[in-house]
């Protein structure tokens, strides 16, 4: 293919940003379309990006066969349906993390992807980070002998409103899952058991949802490693997201805190500006996540992260939340049976 024409569904926190990145950053991609139900919001995003249409029926976009790719950033609770439909009509896919809400469900897009013969990325953007990636390369190369213990951190400093909440899956799905596969790439294992907690410490709404607003989960991999993921909606200083791998032979921690590489020293002290929001600490992540989306549809090659890998870290977020709720440690095979 000479030109992936793309349509957008859904322009919320994120959707907005991978539509900018395929109307104005990456070669190969021409961005034909963006949806959205909420009155006057595509139409606002079309205008914006030069966009030519924009609708507010995903079945616009599924229908029309100048499309060949849908990005589907819509509420989680609707990724099975889109996934689905995209499939029956031979649009190749992107979707956002989580791939569905439920293994049942994965099971069933999976076989619709396969059946359709389409290609589908999941979107877990941190295999794309610069950091991540330098550190999967450096384990690989063996810098820090066998990998041996995972240790994740995600503190996000705005609790979405209750409207996402709703359909979010709640926090193992919806962040934790984020460390889930980095953790399975990076240790390249899979994760065989976990034990997971969590604490409604700030914000009580979440317990109306079952959700919490802090978790913890640890991990046994397939290999014999061992790790631990901590996950919080409520760090009072910023977007807090880094990780560390201990090997046989050292560690790489990857991540900090600072925006910019400065330090700022006056009578108040010394400070740094820290990253405020996730699309400033993952900005070079999305558009290098989207470039090899369009890239894998254009040389005909699988992308790096398949719908099996969401299926995977799926699988680890449900047993997650299933120890949570019972307070026991849950076999990742028990889940996948
Ligand atoms: N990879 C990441 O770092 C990351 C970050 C944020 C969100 N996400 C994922 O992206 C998805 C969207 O999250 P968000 O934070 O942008 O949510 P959001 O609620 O801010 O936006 C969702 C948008 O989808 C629209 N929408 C709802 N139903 C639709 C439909 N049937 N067709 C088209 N549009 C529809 C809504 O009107 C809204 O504008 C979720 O699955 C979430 O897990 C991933």
């Amino acid at each position: 293919m000479k030109q992936i024409r793309c349509a957008v569904l859904g322009l919320g926190r994120l959707g907005y940003w991978h539509a900018e990145n395929l109307a104005t950053k990456i070669r190969g991609a021409r961005l034909l379309t963006v949806i959205d139900p909420i009155a006057g919001r595509a139409e606002q995003v079309a205008s914006e990006l030069g966009i030519e249409s924009y609708s507010i029926d995903p079945d616009d976009a599924f229908n029309n066969p100048d499309i060949d790719a849908v990005v589907i950033v819509t509420p989680t609770s609707t990724h099975a349906e889109m996934i689905k439909k995209a499939a029956a009509k031979g649009k190749q896919i992107f979707v956002e993390k989580p791939i569905t809400q439920t293994l049942a469900e994965a099971d069933e897009v999976i076989e619709a992807i396969r059946k359709n013969n389409v290609v589908c990325q999941v979107g877990f953007m941190r295999r794309f980070d610069p950091a991540y990636h330098e550190a999967k390369k450096r384990i690989a190369k063996g810098d820090i002998g066998q990998p041996i213990y995972f240790k994740g951190l995600s503190r996000d400093g705005n609790v979405p409103p209750a409207s996402f909440i709703k359909h979010s899956g709640g926090i193992y799905l919806d962040i934790s899952i984020h460390d889930y596969d980095i953790a399975r790439y990076l240790m390249n294992a899979d994760v065989v058991s976990v034990q997971a907690t969590g604490h409604v410490l700030m914000h009580a709404f979440l317990s109306e949802y079952g959700d919490v607003d802090q978790a913890l989960t640890t991990l046994q991999f397939s290999n014999g490693a061992a790790g631990d993921i901590e996950t919080m909606r409520i760090a009072p200083y910023g977007y807090d997201i880094r990780g560390e791998i201990v090997g046989t032979e050292g560690v790489i921690t990857i991540g900090s805190l600072r925006e910019h590489n400065i330090q700022i020293l006056n009578h108040q002290g010394s400070t740094y500006d820290i990253i405020p929001d996730f699309p400033s600490k993952f900005k070079d992540a999305y558009l290098l996540e989207m470039a090899h989306f369009i890239e894998s549809l254009m040389n005909g090659t699988k992308p790096d992260c398949t719908e099996e890998d969401g299926k995977a870290a799926l699988a680890i977020a449900i047993a997650a939340t299933d120890s949570f709720k019972s307070g026991k440690l849950v076999q990742i095979q028990t889940v996948n049976a």
